[in-house]
């Protein structure tokens, strides 16, 4: 029997809540698949340990990270700690150390889940973003700090190889889905060097995709597209910071940001891929019971898919979907379930 062994690093706030319940979740849908069996270890890796040992990671801890078959993270963010320090501490170290350079985020909602849109059904997306390079490069600096001539620097730093190999994920993934049709997202009008490059690059690989029907948008311009005409979208590929704030719309127009999963995957394989939901630590609902695990259990379901479980992913993309449709809804979405509610509601139709 095939066994997986995945890294857990539920991290801070509520990814705590969710890891336990989508660990849960795992679980069951080995156990009943009776064909292939998941291994958990548990990293402690979070903002309370930061603040007592001075790091996230320890010494040694991205090498014993790169064994695992894939990662499955929380959330990672804590008041008492600065924004990024926290994201430079743990997330991104994951993320560029093991050259997860695309970011996978499905949007679609949900049965029984309202849109705020009145053609919400329209939505079907997947938001692809450059997860390596571009505006979260890290390049720049301060200078004269505190004076009235302080200077700072972001430099975004785009690379032929860094978004030739978006562009071709992009590419290969629309090329799965039935109406194989991908947006190019930049704003090559105001950006000229680093966005035209990639308005350049996407059209030199069009042409090894005849079958895929492209066509282009500013991202200013994409986002009145995703709320009036939703339904003349299909994949999106956008750059690191664009795709952000684009997988935040898609995610709320879905519905919630509760229900919103992300794939950081390596697509060669080299080194494990990270699985996790896109809503954050969320301090305001921590410790409360009532996250929404659903952004967690559909992560969980990409990362059936990226290990080779195609089918354990259908089931509980299935199982997430009746629990949906059911109403067994946390107050993200209206309703009144708690995080162990729809845990149970998803087990139950597991064991079925
Ligand atoms: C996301 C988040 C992160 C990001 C934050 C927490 C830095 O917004 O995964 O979308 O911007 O990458
Ligand atoms: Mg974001």
């Amino acid at each position: 029997m095939k066994t997986y062994n995945i890294a857990a690093v539920p991290g801070d706030g509520i990814g705590v809540e969710v890891i336990e319940a989508g660990i849960q979740v795992l679980k069951a849908l080995a156990q009943r698949a009776g064909t292939f069996a998941l291994n958990f270890k548990q990293f402690d890796w979070n903002s309370d340990n930061f603040l007592k040992h001075g790091h996230y990671i320890p010494e040694g801890g991205l090498e014993e990270l790169k064994t695992f078959d894939s990662i499955f993270f929380g959330a990672v963010g804590a008041l008492n700690v600065p924004d990024h320090v926290s994201l430079w501490g743990l997330r991104l170290p994951i993320c560029q150390g093991f050259d997860q350079y695309a970011n996978v985020r499905p949007a679609r909602v949900l049965p029984g889940v309202k849109s705020p849109l009145h053609n919400g059904h329209e939505i079907d997306w997947v938001v692809i973003r450059e997860n390596s390079e571009g505006e979260y490069s890290g390049n720049g600096g301060r200078v004269h700090r505190g004076l009235p001539e302080e200077v700072a620097t972001e430099v975004s730093v785009f690379t032929r190889t860094g978004v030739e190999r978006i562009h071709r994920f992009a590419f290969e993934l629309a090329r799965t889905r039935p109406r194989k049709h991908l947006t190019l997202v930049t704003k090559s009008n105001a950006q000229r060097h680093g966005m035209v490059l990639w308005d350049e690059i996407f059209y030199e690989v069009a042409k090894d995709f005849p079958d895929v029907k492209v066509d282009k948008e500013l991202v200013d311009a994409v986002t009145t597209r995703m709320v009036l005409k939703p339904s003349t979208l299909d994949v999106i590929v956008a750059t690191n910071l664009h795709a952000d704030i684009l997988s935040d719309l898609a995610a709320a127009l879905s519905g919630s940001l509760g229900i919103a999963p992300t794939a950081n995957l390596n697509p060669g394989k080299r080194f494990p891929s990270m699985f996790e939901p896109i809503h954050g630590s969320a301090f305001d609902i921590t410790g409360k019971g009532v996250a929404n695990p659903i952004a967690t259990f559909w992560t969980a379901a990409m990362m059936l898919e990226h290990l080779g479980e195609p089918a354990a992913a259908r089931q509980l993309m299935s199982a997430i979907e009746a629990v949906t449709e059911a109403g067994v809804h946390t107050p993200d979405l209206g309703g009144t379930a708690t995080t162990r509610q729809v845990t149970d509601a998803v087990i139950e139709l597991i064991k079925r």
